[in-house]
Parts: structure tokens; sequence; C-alpha cells
């Protein structure tokens, strides 16, 4: 095995606000699992944390979340032997970061991030006075925050969805304007890597699964549940009998994200010959259920050994800290702020 500092670093953070749905699974847990087993990647996953105190001030929420998603990615197999996996807000030389990134980083940049050019739009559309109304700081500086996230790690890859690439294209701008300023190769600039392969699940209604349509499967409801909702997937009122599109089914397509390549053909050729809704319903279920029951056990066991969650994102927040540290001390000191002695 290559040495640390030889190896691609591959960053990415989960903003904690939701509950881990199939969605996630597929779009961005699974593929960043099966990139950390890659032995020339030094994966950084972590709970965004501080991101989530932007958009959600519910204690209780942002505690069960960062609980869930913590749970959800060892449930799943991420080896934390191999991936440093650790919680934003154990790191202080993250917000640290982000304040010496601000005060080099332009306002009118800021001022083009496509969220906050969003809430503004919102607010000229409901004809408010302020159009900066509801908007705090945190959402405004959203981007330098995750800038620091990247650059305090020197990531080369940030696999992302393609909503993300702006701000990393903005913490590429933010890097380069810090290394002319103080002189110095401080930073790697990052690359978005958005996966085209990667699959953006359909959910309940067809749209995009995401919590802000409530239109989810939660990845580890209880099998009942589970069952409830598949039942639940928009289907059109074809009847037994007559031959149904696969490729603009929602159902269909949840299933072959899961199956492989031959139950997927299967799965097509039972379209083709008219396979009731019914019945599609109770097969993708099954499905889904056979391959979700060993994960969802060791997601319960987690959940009830919250104890055992901390001790691993310790051990994270203590490898994340000793890179963060000496990097840290290098930037105080190009900025002015270093020892005397
Ligand atoms: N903003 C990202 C999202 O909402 C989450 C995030 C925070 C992130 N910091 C990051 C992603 C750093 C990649 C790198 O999806």
């Amino acid at each position: 095995m290559s040495a640390a500092s030889e190896k691609t670093r591959v960053l990415t953070g989960i903003t904690t606000t939701g509950t881990p749905h199939l969605g996630n699974y597929v779009g961005a847990i699974k593929p960043a699992i099966e990139a950390s087993q890659d032995p020339n990647v030094q994966s950084y996953y972590f709970l965004a944390d501080l991101h989530a105190l932007i958009k959600c001030q519910d204690p209780r929420r942002v505690q069960e979340s960062r609980l869930e998603i913590a749970a959800t990615w060892l449930a799943l197999g991420l080896d934390t032997d191999n991936a440093i996996f650790y919680q934003q807000s154990d790191i202080p030389e993250i917000p640290e970061l982000t304040w010496m990134l601000s005060c080099v980083c332009a306002k009118g940049l800021m001022n083009r991030a496509h969220a906050y050019k969003a809430a503004v739009a919102e607010n000229e559309a409901a004809e408010n006075q302020d159009p900066d109304k509801g908007i705090t700081m945190g959402l405004f500086g959203y981007p330098v925050l995750m800038a620091a996230d990247i650059l305090m790690f020197n990531a080369n890859r940030v696999p992302v969805g393609r909503d993300q690439i702006q701000h990393i294209e903005m913490a590429r701008d933010i890097a380069g304007r810090f290394n002319h300023l103080y002189k110095g190769q401080y930073f790697t600039l990052p690359e978005a890597e958005v996966d085209e392969k990667v699959e953006v699940l359909g959910g309940l209604d067809g749209r995009k699964m995401s919590k802000s349509y409530n239109n989810t499967i939660p990845l580890f409801v209880a099998e009942k549940k589970l069952q409830k909702l598949v039942r639940k997937i928009k289907t059109n009122s074809l009847e037994p009998g007559e031959p149904k599109d696969p490729d603009s089914c929602t159902l269909f397509q949840i299933y072959a994200a899961f199956a492989t390549a031959q139950e997927t053909a299967a799965m097509r050729t039972e379209y083709a010959n008219g396979i009731g809704w019914g019945d599609a319903k109770n097969r993708v279920f099954d499905y889904l259920n056979a391959h979700l029951r060993e994960p969802r056990e060791r997601y319960q066991a987690l959940m009830e050994d919250p104890g055992h969650i901390e001790a691993v994102l310790k051990k994270g927040a203590d490898r994340a800290r000793a890179e963060a540290a000496p990097l840290m001390d290098r930037l105080r000191e190009a900025a002015g702020l270093g020892r005397f002695v």
C-alpha cells in the first residue's frame, strides 16, 4: 500500500438534518463506501453538523440525525480504520479556517452563490421590502465553511451532487486567492466529482426522492412500514396483463438500483408480460427487505449503542485533527498569527 500522502484524497460531507433514505444510499452512501475500499484512496467522510445549523434550528432533529447518519454508514460497512470518519463540530480548526478564508473571500463571490440567490429571489417574488429577509450570515457564508471543510484536508476529489458543483468552484477560487496572497502552496485545488453513472432515485410520487419533497423511503424503516411505503409508490392505471414500461417507472428504477443486471433484465421481461402492479410491488418489497434485513439489524444495534458511535467518531476526529492542527499552524504563521518565540 502506498503512503497516505501519495493517495488520492477523497472527501465528502453529509448535512445532518435528515434520516437516510434509499435515494441517499444509492446516490451517495454506497458509492462512497465503495470508493473508500480502493487502496489508492484516502477518504474523509464527515457529518456536516455545523452546516446543519444553517437550515435546522431544532436541536432534537440535529442530534437524532447525527446519530442516524453515523449508524447508517457504520451499518452499511464503512471501514473506519481505513476511511477517516468524523464529525465536523469535533474539529475546531474548521471554524478557525473558515474565518481565515472569509477574510480573503470576496463578498461578491458569495452574492453569486445559488442558495443565497434563490433565497433572495424568493423574497423578491414575495415582494418583501428587504431582499435579505430571513437570510442568516450562516446561509450567506455557507460556501466558505464548505471550502474550509475541503481545504483543511487538501482534498483532491469531492464527490457531490450537481447542486454542489458551484461550491467546489468557490473553494478553488478561495484557495487560489489564499495561496496567492500569502505566497505559498497552502492548499490543493479540489475537483468536484459528479458521477454520471450514479442514479438519482425517484421517490413515492415519482419526483426525485428527497426530504424536501417528503416522498422518501427511509433506508432502515421496520419491515411493515417498508412494505407500506413500497405499496404507496405511484404507478399508473394499467391492469394486470397489459404490458408496462419499465423505463418510466419509479418502482422499476428502485428495484434496478438494488438488483443485479440479470435480475433487472428478468423484471423487464415481467413488465413486458404485463405483471400486475400489486405483484410487482410485492416482488420489489421482498427484494429490498431481503437485502436490507442484515444492515437494518446492525443499524438497530448501533442505534442502541451511542457510546460505540461516539468512540468511532472520536477516533476519526483524532485522526483528522492530527492533520488539521499542523496545517492550521502553518496558516497562522503565514497570516502573521504565529508564536513570537
Ligand atoms: N453542502 C453539502 C450538501 O448539502 C454538504 C457538505 C458540507 C459537503 N461540507 C462539504 C460536501 C464538503 C462536500 C464537501 O450536500
